[in-house]
């Protein structure tokens, strides 16, 4: 697979023109990549508006991961997110204010959206207790939502890898949104590897409409990198607007070198990827499975991540004494993430690491569950608002989704009354200020 972004910026850097354009570093500079870094100069190709170079590369991932159409972000999931929302949007035929049908562990990306959009959410809650980051939802749970509702909502949405691993039944639930003709759209921000493992786990594989990956989370890719990718079966030809929905979340000046490191991506995905990571989920299981005879609880779910139960801090000690970072821990988990670049010297760390098992403190996480509302989410949201100690938000209600990221899923929705149970949930993950309306 070619990489025209690289090769166009390579062959520029080569001719040493003089850099009469953006951006003000002319190519040089402390960190060592100023050279690499453009702008959107005569034969650069325009993300917005691309015919060129770009249009190429994205083609080319488009062709990877099997998509009607896939467009680069250089902003994260956060832009592709906002932009499906938006795209979904646009071809809903409804009437009144439209509502998205959504599982309740959602992103803070997502309550902006809703937000910049003006649309209501009715909330999916897990069918069992679970955790702040999990949502395990079924096919099921979403057919009988759908049924129930007086007016289809605009879009089923859903997180699928969540951020403790958990892998929700796409296939299933994307069947039970198109019996109904409603789009299913799916933030895999945590899963664009799906698309290499032995069996293809991606969403645009299962039959997801539309889906954001952030490239650089779990692929070869500089921070920043990701996909809006657009399914072959989706209900609506959402590619005609894409890129106008993109363009409308993202800034003007998309960054050169992400883009250049998604192009070169797909010649490595092609290629190599798929026997690495074949390689690496057999390691990893073998590691979990050592780690489950030494006591640990280790959560079942994705392959590539590591999702310990136990005492979080004192987990957390112990990585750091052996020099490891975590990707995400709270009171009772701690989440690792791995990838075909870890070495047997990160493997051999961790074992040093985790000797023994440190089980959880007690006390149990409280439930998220459903809590009244004032104001829409834009309201909310553009409302004055201050911020407060979280113990005297009693009945005030939410402004900004007060949550810290990782791993930004809040714990009350911006709009929704501060309750007893609500403020215990606050106080339990440790949310110390929060941003209410002013009264
Ligand atoms: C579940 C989930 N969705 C969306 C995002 C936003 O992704 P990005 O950082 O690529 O904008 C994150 C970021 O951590 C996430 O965990």
């Amino acid at each position: 697979m070619n990489t025209p972004i690289r090769d166009f910026v390579a062959a520029y850097q080569q001719k040493k023109t003089a850099r009469l354009h953006m951006p003000g570093h002319k190519g040089m500079g402390p960190l060592g990549c100023e050279a690499m870094d453009i702008t959107e100069i005569q034969g650069a190709d325009a993300l917005y508006e691309a015919a060129g170079v770009i249009a190429e590369s994205e083609k080319n991932a488009s062709a990877l991961f099997d998509t009607r159409c896939t467009c680069y972000s250089a902003e994260g999931s956060t832009q592709c997110i906002k932009a499906m929302l938006h795209l979904a949007l646009k071809f809903h035929g409804g009437q009144g204010r439209p509502v998205a049908l959504a599982g309740r562990n959602a992103h803070k990306a997502f309550l902006y959206a809703a937000a910049l959009c003006d649309f209501d959410v009715q909330w999916l809650y897990p069918e069992h207790q679970s955790d702040r980051c999990a949502c395990p939802i079924t096919a099921e749970g979403v057919a009988r939502a759908l049924e129930q509702m007086n007016e289809m909502p605009f879009c089923v949405y859903i997180t699928s890898p969540d951020y403790l691993g958990g892998i929700t039944d796409v296939e299933g639930i994307a069947r039970a949104c198109h019996a109904r003709g409603v789009p299913l759209l799916v933030d895999n921000a945590h899963g664009a590897y799906l698309k290499f493992m032995p069996e293809d786990a991606h969403p645009m594989a299962l039959g997801a409409d539309l889906c954001a990956d952030s490239a650089h989370k779990t692929l070869p890719v500089l921070t920043g990198g990701a996909y809006l990718h657009i399914g072959k079966g989706a209900l609506q030809p959402y590619e005609r607007h894409a890129k106008e929905a993109m363009a409308l979340f993202g800034s003007t000046s998309p960054s050169y070198l992400i883009l250049q490191s998604l192009d070169c991506a797909n010649a490595y995905l092609e290629k190599d990827f798929p026997g690495r990571l074949g390689d690496l989920c057999r390691r990893l299981d073998a590691c979990k499975e050592e780690l489950r005879q030494r006591g640990f609880s280790v959560l079942p779910g994705e392959r590539i991540k590591l999702v310990l139960k136990g005492d979080g801090p004192g987990l957390c000690n112990r990585l750091s004494e052996n020099n490891i970072a975590w990707e995400f821990a709270d009171d009772s988990h701690v989440v690792l993430m791995f990838s075909p670049e870890n070495g047997e010297e990160d493997f051999a760390r961790l074992d040093r690491a985790l000797q023994c098992p440190l089980p959880p403190k007690e006390g149990r996480a409280p439930a998220l569950s459903p809590l009244p509302r004032a104001v829409t989410i834009r309201q909310a949201i553009f409302a004055p608002s201050e911020m407060i100690p979280v113990e005297k938000a009693l009945h005030r209600i939410c402004a900004a989704p007060t949550v810290s990221c990782p791993p930004a899923v809040p714990i009350v929705i911006s709009g929704e009354i501060i309750t007893h149970d609500a403020l215990a949930a606050l106080i339990y993950w440790g949310v110390d200020q929060i941003s209410v309306i002013k009264e």
